[in-house]
């Protein structure tokens, strides 16, 4: 008698759901009955490349982070990826060594003696949280408090003989500092998604891993490594545009009316679906959504599961971090055509903290909150039309909200008040509050368009990347990561497994943290089916 080939649904096609399945049918070819179920229209769910401006953009992921080790970049290697590309594509140059660093009302901060220090320092401790040698002072959990006890500690005892370079008294070195302070905290909500680095768990960053290496991006597009992994599956595995929105499961103490398959899923479109296994890789975002309800029998936005998920399962969803993290790009010309294209420098800028103080900043009242924890602008690429500035938080949630003519008017006024003379001409050199200077270049600033991710208010994503928050532990990415039922005696075994990246204790918020959660969950179904 031939056995019947055991169904499989793979509930998403990102990274995380596609490598499962490329594994599942590589290893195993016809052994399993398998399809992927996508809700969107498109696959890659998080990672998208786009065009904009004639450039090739990324909306969602963005980098490889660290070649050294990083299965992305074997892929993308591997498909010969990295190489030229027909256009121009987000790449950034790399980090530049030598960023324009400029304080609000348009002062070039003296990098050598005054914004280098402070990279130092803040990257010092960071690597110390990373390396597991951060204590928090007062038994405060969060990377904010131990950070903020640093930086005084540094403030207090540092010799303050560097003169801030600004003639007219506007910034005192204090100030300035902790501008230049804040603006490094506002990479971490950007690297984090945590709209407060307070609510990161400081002991959890010694168990996040880098790989080593470079941090490059992928000059053909991002999308071409979720591409390569779908053509390797037979032509129908992959049906879009199909949303799960209920799984009926057996939580173990339960009958099986006659041997079907275990478990049963419910998409939007009321199509039912009988399955022996499940492996669920929509974001935590979706799974918090319906975390925990009980009224809303699979009408609501993310997916209802009946029996209900079981309480550790439940209780690690609710507890870590889900954050918002957008991306957004503005096409920019030169004043008048005529005028040559200077490049845009790699802007960093350093916020006046002292929202109070605000008789002798002329531009404050102008740049509007949502652009004040942005740390950046720069183009994607040197000579670029394109710029590109990262939003998180509360700040990328209200991005999502505005309409273009409003983010141009406020990343204007922004612009207008780190390179006042934008348009014209700025000054690129140290030069004082009152602007003398040297080199002089003229870059192409007036935004003409723009073009922004919207990952909170998507209904298929409900925001960015997972953290692991003071209300959470490590602990908790491996509960997600954990199959139902649970227990060894528990039957019919493994019928809903979890992966993604806020499944991997120690590369969530990554397309690797992905990728390796959908081989660890393929490889869990070819254990359980003896396919080695
Ligand atoms: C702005 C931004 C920048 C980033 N930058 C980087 C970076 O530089 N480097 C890096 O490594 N990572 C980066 N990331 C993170 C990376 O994109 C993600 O960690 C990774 O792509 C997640 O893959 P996944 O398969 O776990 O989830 P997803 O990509 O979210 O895949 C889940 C899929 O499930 C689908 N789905 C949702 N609900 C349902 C449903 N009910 N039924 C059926 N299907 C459903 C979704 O449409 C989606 O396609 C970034 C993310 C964002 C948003
Ligand atoms: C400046 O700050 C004061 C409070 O100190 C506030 O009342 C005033 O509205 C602020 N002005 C602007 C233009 O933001
Ligand atoms: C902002 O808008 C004004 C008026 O349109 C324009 O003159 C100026 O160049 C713009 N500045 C930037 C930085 O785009
Ligand atoms: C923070 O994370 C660490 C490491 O995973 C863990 O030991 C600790 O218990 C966590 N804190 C909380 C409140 O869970």
């Amino acid at each position: 008698m031939a056995a019947k080939k055991a169904k499989i649904a793979i509930i998403g096609a990102g990274m995380a759901g596609l490598t499962a399945a490329n594994r599942l049918y590589t290893a195993s070819r016809d052994l399993f009955d398998l399809t992927v179920f996508e809700a969107g229209h498109r696959i890659g769910g998080r990672i998208m490349t786009a065009d904009f401006a004639g450039d090739r953009i990324e909306i969602g992921a963005t980098w490889i982070h660290g070649i050294g080790e990083s299965p992305v970049y074997a892929l993308a290697t591997e498909q010969n990826l990295l190489e030229e590309s027909s256009c121009n594509w987000e790449r950034m140059d790399g980090f530049p060594s030598d960023p324009l660093t400029v304080a609000e009302g348009g002062f070039t901060v003296d990098q050598d003696h005054i914004a280098g220090p402070i990279w130092s320092l803040f990257h010092s401790l960071m690597d110390d949280a990373r390396t597991g040698h951060a204590t928090s002072p007062d038994g405060d959990p969060g990377v904010g408090a131990y950070l903020r006890r640093r930086f005084q500690q540094y403030q207090a005892t540092r010799v303050a003989s560097a003169d801030t370079g600004c003639r007219d008294n506007t910034w005192s070195l204090e100030n300035l500092e902790e501008a230049l302070f804040a603006m490094e905290e506002c990479t971490q909500r950007t690297y984090s998604s945590a709209d407060d680095i307070s609510d990161l768990n400081l002991s959890a960053e010694s168990e996040y891993r880098d790989f080593p290496g470079n941090h490059i991006t992928i000059a053909k597009g991002y999308s071409r490594i979720v591409e390569h992994l779908a053509s390797g599956l037979p032509p129908g595995t992959i049906h879009l545009g199909q949303r799960l929105r209920q799984v009926e499961w057996c939580s173990g103490d339960g009958a099986l009316p006659d041997g079907s398959p275990p478990v049963r899923l419910q998409f939007s479109d009321e199509t039912v679906v009988h399955a022996d296994h499940v492996i669920v890789t929509v974001s935590l975002g979706v799974l918090k959504a319906e975390n925990g309800k009980e009224s809303e029998k699979g009408n609501g936005i993310g997916i209802y599961f009946d029996p209900a998920l079981p309480d550790f399962k439940r209780e690690a969803i609710g507890r870590l971090g889900w954050g918002v993290v957008n991306k957004l790009f503005m096409e920019t010309e030169t004043e008048t055509e005529t005028e040559s294209r200077v490049a845009f420098p790699f802007l960093r800028m350093a916020f006046n903290q002292d929202r109070e103080d605000n008789g002798s900043m002329r531009y404050a009242s102008k740049i509007p909150w949502w652009v004040r924890k942005t740390e950046s602008i720069c183009p994607i690429y040197s000579g670029s039309r394109v710029l590109l500035a990262w939003f998180a938080g509360k700040e990328a949630t209200h991005l999502e909200s505005l309409d273009d003519e409003e983010i141009i008017r406020g990343v204007n006024a922004t612009l207008d008040a780190f390179l006042p003379t934008c348009g014209a001409k700025y000054a690129h050199s140290h030069a004082s509050c009152t602007g003398t200077e040297t080199a002089v270049q003229k870059p192409g600033c007036r935004i003409t368009s723009v073009k922004r991710s919207r990952w909170a208010t998507d209904p298929l994503f409900l925001g960015s990347y997972s953290y692991v928050s003071t209300a959470s532990s490590g602990d908790d990415l491996d509960l997600m990561a954990e199959p139902l039922p649970r227990g060894k005696n528990t039957v019919p075994r493994l019928q809903i497994l979890f992966a993604g990246e806020a499944t991997h204790r120690t590369h969530y918020s990554t397309t690797h943290g992905a990728y390796y959660s959908g081989i660890r969950e393929a490889d869990r179904l070819l254990q359980f089916y003896n396919v080695n």
